[in-house]
């Protein structure tokens, strides 16, 4: 993306939201069910997949994998697999655009089949590690020629026949977990994963629930992951539920105005996802969940927010992965609060879709908002009921959604307006952000 197309967006001091919305389909579920779907052999009807782009860029990956993908009408896609193994060569490199996720559980799709193909991605994904995900498909038996420090573009060479390996992970992460539960499908044995905190198990679900050969036991803290390989999936119908992370912009921003009450309906509220949500209410937040159920083997809920008095409290490092994607707008929260709010545990947020911890902080101070940072910490300090932050800032998104959202976000509680450099990545995970907010009554519009 060039820097002159850059889409500036400011958003100001806004009061009373009001009304129930649904947030589109998680990110995390609607990767996995095109590329599960892309594994099986008939076909897996998705309803309310993610129509984002870095979901729409899997799509596309998995029909330059062999797989027929075709959208019925909005959020209703069917896949037709290749099953496991049946994956052919792409003609042409494969792009990820913007998506760590896409990429990183590609990977582990290609690593055992017999292939090669070229990976990469946009500025942003260029710059993000793929070691971590290499070095244990590596073990596997796939081979990998990557760019410069082991980024992207890179190109996988497909193991002949996959070696099973145990895997404990050196960071907590989903997608190097997913990766290695993917490369398993195909590799002959007991491929193991274990985690030292519980990350989120959407894979494993739906492993589960397409017939996979797997198993998770706890271990310590977390968690053991055991894949038989070789096993035939069978497609089953999935409907994705609304996305915590995307919720999560709404629901802060109806705390932290005056006046607001809304719900969100048909939130997905899997344990290794609701970090964020704890946290609000232990700061004092009025988030209520009703109507409980399951649906697509994950719980799911509506959320009642009401605006609230928040105050400070200490975030244990243990609850970063159920909330990793949401301390950029927990630290909206925090800037709002009554006194500090401290986050411990940031290692994995340094590399996301930026550095976000220095975005962060970037941001805040950008924005008067008082706070200390070290290696991997964040200290806010709230501007308490009497007050609001200054706001007034301009903040450099570096190609983030997230700091893109968190931000204007904070311009609808601050006493003056705040601009984000450039709002286009938003389209990456929440296209329907602007015009959501602005249903609610929040006033946020083009620089
Ligand atoms: C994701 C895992 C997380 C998260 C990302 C989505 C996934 O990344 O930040 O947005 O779908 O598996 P890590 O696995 O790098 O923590």
């Amino acid at each position: 993306m060039s820097d002159d197309a850059k889409s500036p967006l400011t958003s100001r001091h806004s009061t009373g939201l009001t009304g129930r919305i649904r947030v589109p389909g998680d990110k995390s579920i609607s990767h996995r069910a095109l590329m599960l779907g892309a594994l099986t052999v008939g076909e897996t009807v998705i309803e309310g997949l993610l129509e984002a782009e870095d979901v729409l860029a899997t799509a596309a990956a998995m029909q330059a994998l062999g797989a027929q993908v075709a959208r019925d009408e909005t959020g209703q896609w069917r896949v037709h697999g290749v099953g496991v193994g049946g994956f052919s060569q792409p003609s042409s490199p494969l792009d990820f655009g913007n998506s760590g996720t896409g990429v990183r559980l590609c990977m582990g799709l290609i690593a055992t089949t017999p292939i090669e193909a070229v990976l990469t991605g946009d500025a942003s994904l260029r710059k993000r590690p793929m070691g971590r995900v290499v070095l244990p498909l590596e073990q596997m038996g796939a081979r990998f020629t990557s760019s410069e420090g082991g980024r992207l573009p890179a190109t996988v060479t497909g193991a002949q026949r996959g070696i099973p390996i145990t895997y404990t992970l050196p960071v907590a992460s989903a997608q190097v977990k997913s990766a290695i539960l993917l490369a398993a499908l195909n590799t002959p044995g007991e491929t193991t994963v274990i985690e030292a905190v519980p990350t989120r198990d959407h894979t494993e679900r739906m492993l589960q629930a397409f017939g996979a050969d797997i198993a998770t036991q706890p271990e310590g803290n977390g968690r053991r992951i055991t894949v038989r390989g070789y096993k035939e999936l069978t497609p089953q119908p999935i409907t994705v539920p609304a996305d915590p992370s995307s919720a999560a912009f709404p629901l802060v921003a109806a705390l932290i105005t005056e006046g607001s009450h809304i719900v969100l309906e048909n939130v997905m509220l899997n344990p290794t996802r609701t970090g964020l949500v704890q946290t609000l209410v232990e700061m004092g937040g009025d988030v209520q969940i009703h109507n409980e159920r399951s649906a697509g083997g994950e719980p799911v809920g509506d959320i009642e927010v009401r605006s609230s008095r928040l105050k400070g409290v200490s975030v244990p490092p243990e609850r970063a992965a159920s909330m990793i994607d949401e301390y950029p707008i927990l630290a909206i929260a925090a800037a709002c609060a009554e006194g500090r709010t401290e986050m411990k545990g940031l290692d994995e947020l340094k590399v996301k879709e930026s550095d976000r911890l220095a975005a962060i902080v970037a941001g805040l101070a950008a924005n008067g908002v008082p706070h200390e940072v070290g290696d991997n910490w964040l200290v806010v300090e709230g501007s308490g009921p009497g007050d609001r932050p200054r706001g007034g800032g301009l903040v450099e998104t570096h190609m983030d959604h997230r700091i893109a959202m968190a931000f204007l976000t904070l311009g609808l509680a601050a006493r003056e307006p705040v601009v984000v450099d450039d709002g286009r990545m938003i389209a990456t995970s929440f296209p329907s952000f602007m015009s959501l907010m602005r249903g609610l009554g929040a006033t946020i519009a083009e620089a």
